[in-house]
């Protein structure tokens, strides 16, 4: 086992081996605990192995069931954080994409994909009515957060070749951390990011952003990007993304949303999103609402122009010679990224086996899930909703029968007993300073009957704590 070639027919063999794993892995999805039994300790101990001097050949791959049973599983009834359900076809394409290994650098590296990445670009981005805006695929939300603002600051107060200058930017108090993570980064500091206050329905409250505009202005700083979020992390509201957009048009700011979460449901739901071709980018997560596996994110821009004013800095290795403009395109004029996986790969292959129409059915149910589930909570006399559901997050809390309970306490142990139970997987989020429980609904495996085990678990996991309390 000296030497890193493998034939042909090995991999045949050991690629077999890993699909039948992966077939009946997906099979029996839905008998799995939603969580595994094991701790932290037990997880470490079992990989923290010393890696062998001689390879073990095809018995390396007998530990392969060890990490699917330490996995927390794509299961049906997975309604956490906002990650979606990881689509088996896309999966595939991941193997290909790794075997092909392509570095989707510039066109003259990667011919095949980085045309189809633009051209996936383009028809996702006209799917959700965006016709004309670039763009590509990085890791992720946050990323695509991070170079929206980058490239908002260079069109407004470049800053790359004598340093940063000071700038304000606006978002609301329902922000993804991802925003002021990146105003950290980019050396324009968090307390440059106003986090404006939002209405009842956990909206952007529009009055309050232009106050604070003019309040900025009249002090002599300098705003200079708005970001509205279509769909928040925590009850998946959307910014009034219109009137966001008339308000930096009338002050010449740069409007990014952050769609990460919710802008892909404008494929099913075009009418919730008024205002999101008015954006000068948007970010968007194919990885949760398109149930990409991880990672597959993507940040869409109107002008091409501006993306490469804040990236273009081409080493004289990496220039293209090529005066054609197909074949001298290069993502990393426009990407803070230069090595680039084959990302787009999965989704087109996705797209294409299931068709536009399964994606927009996928969603449509996420969302009529969502209804489902606030029903059932409003039905439940000790459980209350704490947010409208704009979108497909539900956030609900358990009312204790008798006074002097601490609820915030009740509930975040409830969270707890409800994951060790294994039968559903919730996580949380702060609300008015209030501990909420929150299911999230982008899960192309969840059925209604999925659905209707959530309020049960969350009474049981609330009577045994109080039983043993
Ligand atoms: C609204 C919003 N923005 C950004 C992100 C960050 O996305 P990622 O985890 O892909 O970096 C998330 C993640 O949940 C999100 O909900």
């Amino acid at each position: 086992m000296a030497a890193l070639p493998l034939s042909a027919s090995d991999f045949r063999t050991l690629a077999a081996q890993v699909t039948t794993l992966a077939a009946e892995y997906i099979a029996g999805l839905d008998g799995r605990r939603t969580f595994p039994r094991v701790s932290g300790a037990q997880s470490h101990k079992l990989f923290g192995e010393v890696l062998p001097e001689n390879g073990l050949g095809p018995a390396a791959f007998t530990a392969l069931h060890e990490v699917l049973e330490l996995s927390r599983p794509p299961s049906p009834r997975f309604f956490g954080y906002v990650l979606g359900s990881g689509e088996p076809v896309a999966a595939l394409a991941d193997l290909l994409a790794s075997v092909l290994n392509q570095n989707v650098t510039a066109w003259r590296s990667a011919p095949a994909a980085v045309a189809l990445e633009r051209e996936l670009i383009g028809a996702l981005a006209a799917a959700l009515g965006c016709p004309g805006y670039h763009g590509s695929f990085c890791g992720g939300g946050s990323m695509a957060n991070l170079m929206a603002l980058a490239m908002a600051r260079e069109a407004q107060l470049p800053a790359n070749e004598d340093g940063v200058r000071a700038g304000v930017v606006y978002a609301s108090s329902e922000a993804h951390m991802s925003i002021p993570k990146a105003m950290a980064v980019l050396g324009l500091g968090r307390k440059n990011l106003r986090l404006i206050p939002t209405d009842a329905s956990w909206r952007m409250n529009v009055s309050q952003l232009r106050q604070a505009i003019a309040a900025d202005r009249s002090a002599g700083r300098a705003p200079f990007a708005v970001v509205a979020t279509s769909g928040t992390v925590n009850t998946g509201s959307i910014d009034p993304l219109a009137q966001i957009a008339a308000l930096c048009h009338e002050y010449d700011l740069w409007m990014h949303i952050d769609g990460a979460y919710g802008a892909l449901a404008a494929l099913a739901a075009p009418e919730r999103f008024e205002g999101l071709n008015a954006a000068d980018s948007i970010s968007l997560d194919p990885h949760k609402w398109l149930y990409q596996p991880l990672d597959c994110g993507v940040l869409l821009f109107r002008d091409a122009a501006a993306a490469r004013k804040a990236f273009s800095y081409t080493g004289d290795y990496a220039k293209s010679l090529d005066d054609d403009p197909l074949e001298g395109f290069a993502f990393f004029e426009e990407s803070l990224e230069l090595s680039r996986r084959f990302r787009a790969l999965k989704l087109w292959l996705s797209l294409r086996y299931h068709g536009m129409q399964a994606f927009r059915g996928a969603i449509g149910a996420d969302l009529r899930h969502a209804q489902l589930l606030a029903q059932q909570v409003a039905a439940s006399p000790r459980l209350e909703l704490m947010a409208p559901v704009s979108l497909s997050a539900v956030c609900f809390r358990y009312r204790a029968e008798t006074a002097g309970v601490d609820e915030d306490r009740l509930n975040a142990a409830m969270l707890k007993r409800v994951i060790e139970r294994g039968s559903v997987y919730l996580s949380n989020a702060t609300l008015g300073g209030r501990f909420a429980l929150r299911a999230c609904f982008v899960n192309h495996r969840t059925t209604e009957a999925d659905v209707a085990r959530i309020v049960p678990e969350v009474l049981a996991a609330a009577q045994e704590l109080l039983a043993e309390s």
